[in-house]
């Protein structure tokens, strides 16, 4: 009997434990999922930008042999100051990026380098922070056989999420997966800062205290594995250090060269520094001056970091809607999921392109997540107008002559206390857009609701600072309606979804996975409308498309759905 009891009280001890550990994590899993629970302190955009800047003026770029030992490695480093960080990756080669804990370290270890003799050709000499490692004695390093742990800066293969949906357990949990998948890791995010920090170096070459800034997607948390690299100048500071320290009755101002206008005055920087970029930036290639474009800009690639950058000048605005962005993908964890599954969505449709057209970007997708996350009931986003509200004397902002003003402090907005699952949101955007009246509404995110478009472009999203553009004037009619077609196919997958919905084990596309493939959207779906028909009416509609010869009446057969349409 004392062995039965015995028995039982560790039995029910444990499953208390394993109750309490459902408990935890299912309590975790809410906390990290449901943004509006997430009360953790949240940085501002700044302070997160100086932060990751101070740490880049301390990282340097390494080439390493293929065969290194990490731990000799790590040593011969440390002779030039404790390193706080480092990781390797592989693009072409290994490479090695090193924190070191104080800037005056990189100095030290520069101090020790050479510009290397390259027999037959020239070396331009340029003391970066990008350093080529060679081997003594390779034999000595090679004796040891490590294999150094590389970071991985690719997304998934589509075969790989696809069997990472299709186990997943809710179309929540498929979305969070793609999110934690296509996500920017650490490491990618050090290496965007570290990337910007050296073009920066070249080109303080010419701009003494100019500063090189991250924008876009690498930084608002938006950014998938492998999206550009935006990057500005910054050559404000250097006015702003110059008018503070003026004194007395006289003036002092620098000579410098008029040009008629600030568009030729960017010209000529751009032009300049993608020269410098071409001819001495170790690493950088396929340099492209591309200046007459409305907004001028220098396209090339960093091979060492495998990033395409984009450099423009003075792009405080953009700079301003990445913050915004930012700040809105923080306040409810469920944004950025959303973001991402659309973004996906869209990209394997061909809704996207890396190549410029009357395609939609991502950052008009983003805005139209963000305005129909302000629609909802209770919304889950505030407009732009009450972040304006919110804002203090220190959040005031104008930037040629427009009004960027928002809080920028996250743990000042309340939490929605909206509690939609991801799957009905997902569902619902589909929905919301599948019906929108594009021909004549706007899309308005400052504040958050349809507003009469004010030009004829088939698609008005209101530029949410310089209000007199619209950020997607390059969609074309066709484009739009493609993007409609496929919200609405969509729309309609996800409501039959839940009907029949395959097993986990069966490894068939289902919920997210199916969204993203191609050619299913339209086809299964089709699919799905003539296999859901009961025989019945099947047989009734066959017995009418004999009667009949007429296409139309052919069309009304196949079942055609109809879409409810919102206000
Ligand atoms: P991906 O690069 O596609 O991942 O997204 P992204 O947000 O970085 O977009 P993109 O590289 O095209 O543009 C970089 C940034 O420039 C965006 O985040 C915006 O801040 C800004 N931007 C892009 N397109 C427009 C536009 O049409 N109008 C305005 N005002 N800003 C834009
Ligand atoms: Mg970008």
């Amino acid at each position: 009997v004392v062995y039965k009891i015995f028995i039982y009280l560790i039995k029910i001890c444990f499953e208390f434990y394993i109750c309490v550990c459902v408990c935890v994590c299912a309590g975790n899993v809410f906390v990290s999922f449901i943004g509006s629970e997430d009360r953790t302190p949240k940085k501002k955009f700044s302070e997160v930008q100086k932060e990751r800047r101070e740490q880049a003026q301390r990282t340097v770029l390494i080439h390493c042999p293929n065969k290194i030992s990490e731990k000799k490695f790590l040593k011969y480093l440390s002779q030039h100051g404790p390193i706080s960080h480092h990781f390797f990756y592989e693009s072409f080669g290994l490479y090695a990026v090193v924190e070191f804990c104080q800037k005056e370290s990189v100095t030290s270890l520069q101090n020790v380098t050479r510009t290397p003799s390259m027999g037959t050709e020239a070396a331009i000499p340029f003391k970066s922070r990008f350093f080529n490692l060679k081997l003594k004695n390779p034999s000595s390093q090679t004796s040891e056989k490590s294999s150094i742990p590389c970071s991985n800066h690719s997304p998934p293969s589509s075969k790989k999420l696809s069997e990472l949906l299709c186990y997943a357990e809710s179309v929540d949990d498929q979305l969070n997966t793609l999110l934690k998948e296509f996500q920017l890791t650490e490491e990618d995010i050090k290496l965007r800062y570290l990337t910007c920090s050296l073009i920066e170096d070249l080109a303080a070459a010419y701009f003494q205290d100019c500063t090189v800034r991250p924008f876009g997607s690498s930084v608002n948390s938006f950014g998938k594995l492998g999206c550009d690299l935006d990057m500005f100048l910054d050559l404000d500071e250097i006015g702003k250090l110059n008018t503070s320290k003026t004194s007395g009755n006289f003036l002092m101002e620098f000579q410098v060269k008029n040009v008629p206008s600030e568009r030729i005055a960017t010209q000529k920087i751009l032009s300049v520094i993608g020269e410098c970029l071409d001819h001495f930036g170790p690493g950088c290639v396929g340099v492209q001056k591309i200046l007459n474009a409305r907004c001028p800009l220098v396209r090339f690639s960093h091979q060492a970091s495998g990033f395409q950058c984009d450099l423009t000048t003075n792009n405080r605005i953009a700079l301003k809607s990445s913050e915004l962005l930012y700040m809105y993908g923080a306040l409810d964890s469920r944004v950025r999921a959303l973001v991402f599954s659309i973004r996906c969505w869209a990209r394997a449709h061909s809704l996207t392109s890396s190549i410029p057209g009357s395609w939609i970007t991502n950052f008009s997708l983003t805005m139209m997540v963000i305005f129909f996350l302000q629609r909802r009931s209770p919304p889950i986003l505030p407009t732009l107008d009450y972040l304006k509200t919110l804002a203090d004397a220190e959040d005031k902002c104008i930037i040629e002559g427009h009004n960027c003003t928002f809080i920028r402090d996250l743990n000042r907005i309340k939490p929605s206390g909206n509690t939609e699952t991801l799957e009905s949101l997902l569902k619902e955007f589909f929905e919301y857009f599948g019906n929108f009246a594009f021909n004549k509404n706007s899309i308005n995110i400052r504040q958050g609701r349809e507003q009469n478009k004010p030009e004829c472009s088939p698609l008005h999203i209101q530029n949410p600072f310089e209000t007199s553009l619209n950020i997607s004037k390059n969609v074309n009619q066709s484009q739009l309606q493609k993007f409609v077609d496929l919200a609405r196919e969509s729309a309609w997958i996800l409501s039959q979804e839940d009907k029949d919905r395959p097993s986990p084990s069966s490894n068939q596309p289902w919920g997210l996975a199916m969204l993203l493939q191609p050619s299913v959207v339209s086809s299964v779906s089709l699919a799905k409308k003539k296999r859901r028909k009961p025989a019945s009416e099947r047989i009734k509609n066959l017995l009418e498309s004999i009667k009949s010869h007429s296409p139309e009446n052919d069309t009304d057969t196949n079942g055609k759905r109809t879409v409810s349409t919102q206000a």
